[in-house]
């Protein structure tokens, strides 16, 4: 069934040893919110089964033009007008060269021909395939036919040779599709931003930690990449992969956490503080494993910097936005931090909502008042706030 809270994309799989990964990246577009379509050719069909498709997409998948199940017999029609954009990955030589050439043979090519919406392309072949001057020349035309060419890579390729002709990595393709869509208002702006836990050791194998995940946070990495920010990303330990083209610097401990944020701030025009930073870490951290004995253990905490606080007080600071999660009295506390550490931008939300969890909502406190961003996954909140931070007419 259509969701119509959802943009629609039509991903169109053309036969090659690449198609096998066009089922992750339907997983990564689906997990970005996209409502996804699967068309394929025939040669597609004999790399990756459409049942494959169909159970990832939930969606039967389009491979014949005389399908009867379609009512008025004009899929390639109808799937194109729904779709904010078709996708081809990977897409063969044959295939490019029918796109150059506005052939239209069979359904995934009549609907490219037939579409009133983007079209973005990963080529995958042999490297000879790909330099052939005739492959160059498709390529040069569906360019100026505006159409978006995404790679390919070069490295080692299926049939064991080496050169330019790899598709890109799903991960990668899943960002630079999401990238074409949102308006560039951050381009030209730096932002730093810490995210996830801190850990700081007790001893050689333990220490103390907290439960987030990291999550919102690379969400607003990804949402702001997407809007042409570039991004530094200082994170504490988590199980993410990080967007493709953030900077990224792993760290552990809120000291670790302290000097990549002082080492980097003074190019920043953004600083996002959305890490969890420990309060407390450990007086004296002991380099050998502590030994069990009968006796209480008493560890003696020390405060650590606040990083976030440190930025805010700068003599020329970027624009700051803090987080505050809190377990009850949201509105009361988030604006007294707000102030106490003197923040345009504090985003609120309640604790045991948040943490770990893929949504969430969001409440903004700033000099305007509260903004409310209602339950939604964090991506999409992630891109609202982005939206709502582009705006602010306080940005340097
Ligand atoms: O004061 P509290 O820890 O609740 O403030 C939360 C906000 O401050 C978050 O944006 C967090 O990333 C930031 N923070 C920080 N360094 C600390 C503690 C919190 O940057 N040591």
């Amino acid at each position: 069934m259509r969701d119509m809270n959802k943009q629609h994309l039509v991903l169109g799989i053309t036969g090659g040893i690449a198609a096998y990964k066009a089922a992750g990246l339907l997983r990564l577009l689906m997990k970005q919110g996209y409502a996804v379509q699967v068309a394929m050719t025939d040669a597609a069909c004999h790399f990756i089964t459409p049942t494959t498709l169909q159970g990832l997409s939930g969606q039967p998948v389009y491979t014949d033009q005389w399908d009867a199940g379609t009512p008025n017999g004009m899929a390639h029609i109808n799937l194109s007008r729904e779709a904010c954009a078709i996708v081809i990955a990977p897409a063969s030589a044959d295939f490019i060269a029918k796109l150059a050439n506005g052939l239209a043979d069979d359904l995934l090519s009549t609907m490219c021909l037939a579409r009133n919406c983007p079209l973005l392309i990963a080529p995958a072949m042999n490297k000879e395939m790909w330099n052939n001057p005739a492959t160059q020349r498709n390529i040069a035309q569906l360019l100026s036919d505006g159409v978006q060419i995404m790679g390919p890579d070069s490295g080692i390729q299926a049939c064991g040779e080496e050169g330019m002709g790899r598709m890109l990595e799903p991960e990668l393709l899943a960002q630079l599709i999401a990238d074409s869509f949102q308006p560039k208002l951050l381009a030209g702006k730096k932002i730093l931003m810490t995210a996830g836990p801190t850990y700081e050791a007790i001893d050689a194998v333990r220490g103390i930690t907290n439960r987030s995940s990291g999550k919102m946070g690379y969400a607003i990495c990804q949402a702001a990449l997407e809007m042409g920010a570039e991004v530094t990303l200082v994170s504490g330990p988590t199980a993410l992969r990080a967007p493709f083209a953030a900077e990224k610097i792993d760290v552990q401990s809120a000291a670790q956490m302290f000097d990549a944020v002082k080492r980097h701030v003074a190019a920043c025009d953004i600083f996002i503080a959305v890490a969890a930073v420990a309060d407390y870490r450990v007086a004296q951290t002991s380099v050998q494993k502590i030994k069990k004995s009968a006796a209480p253990l008493t560890l003696e905490l020390v405060p650590n910097p606040d990083i976030l606080a440190y930025v805010a007080a700068l003599a020329n600071p970027p624009y700051c936005v803090g987080f505050a999660a809190e377990s009850e009295n949201l509105a009361e506390y988030a604006e007294q931090k707000r102030l106490a550490k003197r923040l345009p931008l504090l985003v609120g939300n309640i604790a045991q909502q948040a943490i770990g969890s893929d949504d969430n909502e969001l409440i903004l406190f700033d000099d305007n008042g509260i903004h409310f961003l209602p339950r939604a996954d964090k991506l999409t909140l992630a891109r609202q706030l982005m939206l709502y931070i582009a705006q602010q007419g306080a940005l340097p």
